[in-house]
Parts: structure tokens; sequence; C-alpha cells
């Protein structure tokens, strides 16, 4: 017989939803969190013009733009399902941040435009969950409004991402002509009319495809032929739905709908949960990590400071593997050998916490961080030591000097721009031989920029002096000792530390990296987060 923890872990499912700006990422969640009763009005997560603030939004930054920078937790039960949503940050711009949350999820859903299709962020997200190969599950929204052709958006997700897709439903016309999807599985039509917008269910009328007078009644002739013509051609010509595929991300289940009409999402809901999985095993030095075992484990993926001004701390994010997480318990954080106990450990609702004195395997928790915690670091049961492959740094792409203007400052200056990096929010990087008055920040997406000014400001009363700088690669040195100094290179070409004095040489262009190859024979240049052979 199953243990509770057992059955707890099973229960569980952890998911990340992406999209690409205003694709609807915010309405779907806001009406996935309608269903499972932990918002209790639509205009929670997102409102109208009234209130622009969303319950995933807890910056203020967030709240003056309307978009969601940093990412955050949601947790709901839904018909005996304990579910996890990570949000992703929207915006144009990508930050680290976006990565780390999809390293913490077991499945994604994508979110895509009908009108539209796929769009430059769906690429960059979808990119990194094939990289994991996790499930992901494709929402194709706005189904009222005018839509490009089913086909096409199947095609272009086969073509561009190199799955197959199955669509679990299919569009009765868009716009506002559109009458509803059918059903697939269930052979029948669930018919949309604006009513539907609310809690309310919608009601399936069964029909089968073959009952041309039904259909008629129900769509219109016109409409009815076009239905059944493609349906065949689905049924004739699609890829057959598969489970195995489709839990390891070779097949993603296509369902068509409209959020903001709340058309589509309670169907979707429950198919998913049917189809995804509870907690996925992980990998720690080789071996495999049972997420069922009862020994708690968990690697670190976010560090958030002074996410609330009236809770001026620091909190680590955890994504719990493995076992059962209780409060007041002893446990290793392994990175430095020492066990601890976790203090005030909170499930996070955006904004509300609440601390909890039990989680299981696929829950996020956020602990009190007394500023011992590093991205990717793991906290487990001493009896089962596990270390879980660190999560990947990504490459910086853009760099700015950042110079305190203000000598009063120091202290808070350095201790900010300290923080944020130890976050992962940025990257810093030294001048040799010059001191923290002036640093090089690297990231991965300008908008990381706007939000170390901003929380600069607010958090640290600092102000600053940024130049953007042109260069936009960066290499490390294979040869640690190398006298950086008797290198000959091109006049823009920088040579930069991190804190742990690891010497980069930062460049405009691949001009000046294939000339400090050229004028320099024998130096070896490897990527950013590449290691050196002798290196673990
Ligand atoms: P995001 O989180 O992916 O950025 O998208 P979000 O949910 O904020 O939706 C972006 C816009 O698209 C919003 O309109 C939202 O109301 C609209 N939208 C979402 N789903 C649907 C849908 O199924 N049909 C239609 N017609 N529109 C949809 P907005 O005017 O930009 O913002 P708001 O003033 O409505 O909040």
């Amino acid at each position: 017989m199953a243990t509770r923890t057992e059955e707890e872990i099973n229960r569980r499912r952890t998911f990340a939803i992406i999209s690409h700006p205003d694709a609807g990422k915010t309405t779907l969640t806001e009406k996935l969190l309608l269903y499972g009763g932990a918002i209790q009005s639509a205009g929670s997560v997102k409102g109208k013009q009234t209130d622009k603030h969303a319950v995933s939004d807890w910056m203020e930054l967030e709240k003056k733009r309307g978009i969601s920078v940093t990412s955050s937790v949601m947790q709901f039960e839904y018909e005996g399902y304990c579910i996890n949503i990570l949000d992703t940050p929207g915006h144009q711009d990508f930050s680290e941040d976006t990565y780390r949350t999809l390293m913490a999820a077991d499945s994604a859903v994508m979110v895509i435009d009908a009108a539209k299709g796929i769009e430059p962020q769906t690429r960059k997200l979808f990119k990194v969950c094939a990289m994991r190969g996790i499930p992901i599950f494709t929402f194709i929204n706005k189904l009222d409004h005018e839509a490009r052709d089913p086909f096409d958006l199947l095609d272009e997700l086969e073509t561009e991402f190199g799955i197959r897709t199955y669509a679990m439903n299919w569009p009765i016309s868009c716009g506002i002509s559109f009458k509803g999807v059918y059903d697939r599985q269930k052979h029948c039509i669930l018919t949309f009319a604006s009513s539907h917008a609310g809690r309310s269910r919608i009601e399936a009328i069964e029909c089968d495809i073959g009952d041309t007078e039904k259909l008629d009644e129900l769509i219109g002739e016109d409409l009815r032929e076009t239905l059944t013509e493609q349906v065949e051609l689905l049924d004739g010509a699609g890829f057959d739905f598969n489970l195995d595929d489709v839990k390891c991300g070779k097949l993603s289940p296509v369902f068509f709908g409209s959020a903001l009409n709340n058309f589509g999402v309670e169907t979707f809901l429950e198919n998913f949960l049917k189809m995804t999985q509870p907690p996925l095993a992980r990998e720690s030095e080789g071996t495999t990590v049972d997420p069922f075992s009862d020994k708690f484990s968990a690697f670190v993926f976010k560090i958030q400071a002074n996410m609330n001004k009236a809770h001026r701390d620091r909190i680590t994010f955890l994504r719990i593997c493995s076992g059962k997480f209780e409060r007041g318990k002893e446990y290793l954080h392994v990175q430095s050998a020492k066990t601890m106990r976790l203090s005030q450990p909170q499930q996070m609702m955006a904004q509300e916490r609440e601390v909890i004195d039990e989680a299981y395997a696929g829950d996020i928790i956020g602990v009190f961080d007394p500023g011992i915690f590093s991205i990717g670091d793991t906290v487990c049961d001493a009896s089962m030591p596990v270390r879980y492959s660190g999560i990947p740094t990504f490459t910086p792409e853009h760099f700015a000097v950042v110079e305190q203007v203000d000598s009063m400052k120091r202290k808070q200056f350095s201790k900010g721009i300290t923080q944020f990096a130890q976050e992962g929010a940025i990257q810093i990087f030294f001048l040799p031989e010059s001191g923290m008055e002036r640093v090089i920040v690297g990231v991965v997406g300008m908008l990381q920029y706007d939000v170390l000014e901003f929380r600069m400001e607010s958090e640290y009363g600092v102000k600053y002096l940024k130049t953007d700088m042109p260069h936009e690669i960066i290499k490390r040195l294979a040869d640690q000792s190398l006298d950086v100094k008797t290198l000959k290179l091109s006049e823009d070409t920088r040579w930069v530390q991190d804190v742990r004095g690891t010497n980069y040489l930062i460049f405009d262009g691949q001009w000046s990296v294939r000339w400090a190859l050229d004028k320099n024979p024998g130096l070896i240049l490897l990527d950013f987060d590449q290691k050196n052979e002798t290196e673990q």
C-alpha cells in the first residue's frame, strides 16, 4: 500500500506556463486558479484598466509596467490534484530567471496566439524545455478573434520545433463566426457563446461527426462540411496519439480555446492533468533519485532579496525533488557540508506567504537565507546525500560599466551589486586592479538593467551611472596562469575578472576574437561556461 508521502507526491503536478508576451499566459493562469478556487474572482491575477496589478507580480516595477519580471509560484488544488504553477516572466527581454524557473518544472504549457503562431519568445522558451525533454502541452488561444488556419499552426509547430502534434480538439471556425470546438476523444461539440465567460461549465453536446442533421442544427451546413473534412484529414494524415511520446516531449497535445472567455480551459486542465506526470526523477552525480523516496532532497533554483518591503529579507526558493520536507527537521546543505534547520519555510502565492509544516516532492518552498545558498545548491536528508547537477549559467550578451556616483553610499552600492550577483539577477565582473566602485555588469536580456536600476534605488537607496559597452562576446582564458597583460589584443578588447578572480576577455565582435587568436599563437579561449578538461 502506498504511504501517505507517496500518495501526496503522486498527486503533485508542477508545470510552467510559457508564452510570448500577450499570447494570454496571465489570462490562462487566472482561469486555472479560478477552477482551483485559489482566487475568488477574475481579474485578481491581472485586472483590467482599473487594476493592472497581478497576483503574480510582486515588484513595483512590474506593476508600473504591467509586466511580469520575476517569476512566481502558485499552488492550488483541483479534483484531488495538488498543482504548482510556475509563472515565467513574459517580457520580450529575457533573463536567466526564466531559464532557471524552467529547470524547476516537470512539464510546460505553451500558450500561442492563434493569429500569430510561434513568436520569438516562444522559440527561446521552447528550446529550454526541449533541452530538458519535458512534456510540452500547447494551448492555442484567442479563437474568438480572427485566427490562422489551424493546420498551418500545427504545421508550424512541427516544422519549426521538430515535434509531433496531436490536436485534442478542433476549432469550428474563428472570430465572429467561432462556434466552438469538436472534442476528438469524446466525440462531442463544445459550443461557444460569449455567455460562457465566467466560471460556469460549458455544455458539451454529444454529437458524432457523422450525424449530419444534428451538426447542421448546431453549427450550420457550411461549417459542418468544413469540420467533417478537416477531422477526416486529421484522422487520416495526423500523427497518432501516444502517451509515451507525450511524456518524453516528442509529441505535444494541442488544445484550441479562448482563455479570456474561459472556453476550452476546463477541458484543457482535465486532459492535461491526466496526461502529465507526478514529479520526475532527477539526476544526481550519475544516479537517478527516486522522487517517491521518503528522504527529502531539493535544489535551489532561485534566490531573491527584498521581495516584499515589509519583509526585508532574502528568500531562497527550493524545488523539492524527493520525499517529504518537515519543518524543524535538520537537513544537510551539501555545498557547505553543514546541517541546518530551514527557517520559516513558506509556500508562496505571489505576495502572500504562508508558513508551512510540510511539503512534498514537486512543491516549491521559500526559506529565509542568511546568505549561504547559491543557485543550484542541494539541500537534503543527511542520511541520503545527493548532489543535483548545477543549473546552467547562461552567457551574458550585453555589458555595461556601472559606476557609483555618491561616495557616501559606497557600502550600499557594493552590497546591492553583490546581492544581485548572488541572486543570479546579473553577472558582475571587475576590471583588474580597479575597486568595487566601478563594475561591469553582464546580462542576458536588457530588461535586467532596468530591474537592477530600480532595485538598487528602491532597496539600497543607490543611484549610479551606467555606460553601455559595445561588447557582446565573452571568453574565458583556458590558461588562467597566463599574464594577460602580455597578450596582443585589439583596442576594444577588455580583460575582466569575476568575483573568484577568473580571467575573461570581452570582445566587441567575432573579428576581435579572431584577431586575438591570430596574434597570440597558442592562446586558447573557452566559452563562458565551458570547463577545462582538468576541471570537474
Ligand atoms: P500574457 O500574460 O501572455 O502577456 O497575456 P495576457 O494574459 O496578459 O493577455 C494579453 C491580452 O490578450 C489581454 O488584453 C487579454 O485580455 C487578451 N486575451 C487573452 N486571452 C484572450 C482570448 O482568448 N481572446 C481574446 N480576444 N483576448 C484574449 P489586453 O487588452 O492587452 O489587456 P487587458 O486590458 O485585457 O488586461
